[in-house]
């Protein structure tokens, strides 16, 4: 039985495509995995495509378009047949993504380091402990150090939201990777940004352990 795990937030280009694909690539090394797009932008949808298209295939990953309503079938029907199912959510918290948070067994927030984005989270943190989700903010595109970080992480420690220790740092790595279908970890598997999302992974896997 897969586990699922929810990418979620409220504030719009905070980052959630980009996680989603990178974990799904940096996962599917291993395990047999399967995203959900359920955001009707379709990025993650695209970025699927030309993954499928590529000339030399990337490792499988196992997709769905489907629409908010019907993941809750979506999910129990992939279920039987993955490890790990990564669902991306639109850019809200309404019903979508509230049956997307319902559905997950982890939620995901990346956030980046400024207030309004933190703000964001706090919505999305609400409706994961309301659903009774175990939720972790993750920080994204955030720079190894200054004012704005601290500031942020402080604040993140005052109110006791609970967050990944791995932050994602600001790489061209991940738009370049995301530009032709593929994540970070295949594209540069020795660069700084796999080297975070090995990390960030493996402790996701830790609290999904
Ligand atoms: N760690 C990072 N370093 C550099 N660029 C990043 C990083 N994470 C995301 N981006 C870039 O930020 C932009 C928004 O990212 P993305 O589409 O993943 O956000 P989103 O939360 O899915 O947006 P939306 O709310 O519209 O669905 C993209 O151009 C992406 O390449
Ligand atoms: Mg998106």
């Amino acid at each position: 039985m897969a586990v699922v795990i929810t990418v979620a937030q409220q504030k719009g280009g905070a980052g959630k495509t980009t996680l989603a694909a990178n974990l799904a690539a940096a996962l599917a090394e291993t395990k047999r995995v399967a995203l959900l797009d359920i955001d009707p932008q379709r990025s993650l949808t695209r970025w699927h495509a030309m993954r499928s298209e590529r000339r030399s295939k990337p490792m499988e990953i196992g997709f769905s378009d489907v629409s908010g309503w019907r993941l809750g079938n979506e999910l129990d029907r992939f279920r039987r047949h993955y490890d790990v199912l990564i669902v991306d959510s639109p850019p809200h918290i309404e019903t979508d993504a509230r049956v997307a948070v319902r559905g997950a067994d982890l939620v995901l927030v990346p956030v980046q380091p400024s207030p309004p984005d933190l703000w964001a989270a706090e919505g999305t943190l609400k409706l994961a402990t309301d659903e009774k989700r175990p939720v972790r903010l993750v920080l994204n595109r955030a720079p190894a150090s200054g004012k704005l970080r601290s500031g942020v992480e402080a604040e993140i420690v005052r109110h006791g939201y609970p967050m990944l220790a791995t932050a994602l740092g600001n790489r061209t790595g991940f738009a370049g990777a995301f530009a032709i279908g593929l994540g970070v970890t295949e594209t540069s598997p020795r660069s700084t940004a796999a080297q975070e999302l090995r990390a960030l992974l493996a402790e996701i896997e830790a609290v999904l352990r």
